[in-house]
């Protein structure tokens, strides 16, 4: 039985079929399809449309389709065209006639925008909670670690001396903005199409605010039009992710570099690490650079979804089918790489000699050297000026900062004095930076103490969000 095809003669051909059909990828909206169709056919049985027993029938097979599926007890036939159709199909087989009227004032294009949105939904809300344990992991990371210091890096050149605690902590609010973000694009997400038919609306007297109710939308949209033809809160919800990926890229980019020999910063424990299979010494950090490897393939997905909408005239096309592989692989890849995440960071340790050794090493205290100029009275453009002849002379012979004796400072400055040595030492740079946001320790715990509230508060209040 095709539901489709009355109106042709032939049956379509094998091969259109098999081009055609997204029920291969589809089927995995299946549950929203069903929660759908039951909100959509108790309306229709509120509104008078059909029957309140009609409806009743049609709620009850669907329940029992749902929970057949999931139980495997049921299949759909492979060759269906979409998802949606092989619900119906499926519901008229279990109930003939009444079956047949479920499709009363609605359509597979507000269909499918709704089922994606509650897909969407479900999976903004997951991502939501993920991203959250791994903040918490990050927090116990930084905390366990606190006092550690290491060269912090800009342009990769030693920059000035951090905390670890403070650099690692920098991802706690890259996530938290993601978290954010996502937040803010579920209100968009949260908007109900169905009853906006084909393109055109309908003309039963349906309640689209009680189908909304039902389904815990909290708006419904306002031109059927734009909801049949509206994909930016895919597109909105794969910017979201690919900016998720792009801070875990870099996070990865970093746990690879400091695991390397010539950094030595952390060790990632060999349960997280991969061998060679010629080279014996290996122990290769895949899982960062897997992580930074999938960033590439959820911004093809937020590509491949705005090259595909950009030419679309209004309203529904079927190039908008394309829309599910993308937004799947995306969720299913983002959800994999937060998951692994957390556990990887847990079975890092950090090697704190190395890192002081390195902050040591490479005159990331010079800032603080011209900073101490201007305590006693220099402007800072000339106290910098004074600090590069410094550097350049120890790069020239040689030596270190603090190899130089008084003496030979005094040569550059006479506003030295013996005290200057204490800002030389990195540990001592970074206890000095007690700015607000700085890296101080007395900061840096009071960052974790912030984070750690704002981790509590959002629990109660995702928790009012939907439903
Ligand atoms: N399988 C379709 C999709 O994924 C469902 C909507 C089909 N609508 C249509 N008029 N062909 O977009």
């Amino acid at each position: 039985m095709n539901l489709l095809r009355s109106r042709f003669r032939k049956k379509l051909n094998k091969d259109a079929l098999d081009f055609t059909s997204s029920f291969a990828f589809d089927k995995k909206l299946c549950k929203y399809d069903i929660a759908g169709s039951i909100a959509h056919a108790k309306m229709l049985g509120k509104c008078g449309i059909i029957t309140k027993k009609e409806s009743g029938k049609i709620i009850k097979c669907l329940a029992r389709i749902c929970r057949e599926i999931d139980t495997g007890k049921l299949k759909f036939s492979e060759t269906s065209e979409d998802i949606h159709m092989a619900v119906e199909q499926m519901l008229i087989r279990k109930i003939g006639e009444t079956g047949k009227k479920l499709h009363t004032a609605r359509s597979r294009n507000d269909q499918v925008a709704l089922d994606l949105r509650m897909f969407l939904r479900d999976a903004a809300a997951d991502i939501k909670l993920l991203l959250k344990v791994l903040q918490e992991v990050i927090i116990k990371t930084a905390q366990k670690n606190i006092g550690a210091v290491m060269p912090g890096y800009t342009h990769l050149q030693h920059a000035q001396p951090v905390l670890f605690s403070h650099h690692i902590m920098a991802y706690f609010w890259m996530l938290d903005r993601d978290a954010g973000r996502l937040s803010d694009c579920l209100k968009r997400i949260n908007v109900m199409p169905l009853g906006s038919g084909p393109l055109a609306g309908t003309s039963f007297p349906i309640d689209r605010k009680y189908t909304a109710k039902l389904l815990g939308f909290s708006e419904v949209s306002q031109n059927s039009i734009d909801a049949v033809s509206d994909r930016d809160f895919a597109i909105e919800t794969l910017g979201c992710l690919s900016i998720i990926m792009v801070h875990l890229s870099r996070f990865s980019e970093e746990l690879v570099l400091w695991s390397s020999p010539e950094f030595g910063f952390v060790d990632i424990d060999e349960s997280f690490c991969t061998g060679s299979s010629i080279m014996p010494q290996k122990k290769n950090p895949d899982v960062a650079e897997l992580v930074r490897g999938k960033t590439g393939r959820v911004i093809g997905s937020l590509n491949s979804l705005l090259v595909t909408m950009k030419g679309l005239p209004l309203s529904y096309n079927s190039d908008m089918q394309e829309d599910k592989e993308a937004v799947f692989d995306a969720v299913t890849t983002v959800k994999k790489c937060l998951r692994i995440y957390s556990c990887l960071l847990e079975n890092i340790t950090i090697n704190r000699k190395k890192m002081l050794q390195s902050a040591d090493d490479g005159f990331s205290t010079a800032t603080d050297l011209a900073d101490y100029l201007v305590r006693e009275g220099l402007p800072f453009r000339e106290a910098y000026s004074v600090a590069c002849k410094i550097v350049n002379s120890c790069l020239e012979n040689g030596k270190r900062l603090d190899e130089l004796t008084l003496k030979e400072l005094k040569a550059f400055s006479q506003k030295f004095s013996g005290d200057v040595y204490r800002n030389l030492k990195p540990e001592n740079a970074v206890g000095s930076r007690k700015s607000s946001g700085g890296t101080a320790k007395v900061r840096v715990l009071e960052q974790i103490r912030l984070a750690r509230r704002k981790l509590k508060v959002k629990i109660i209040t995702d928790n009012f969000l939907y439903y």
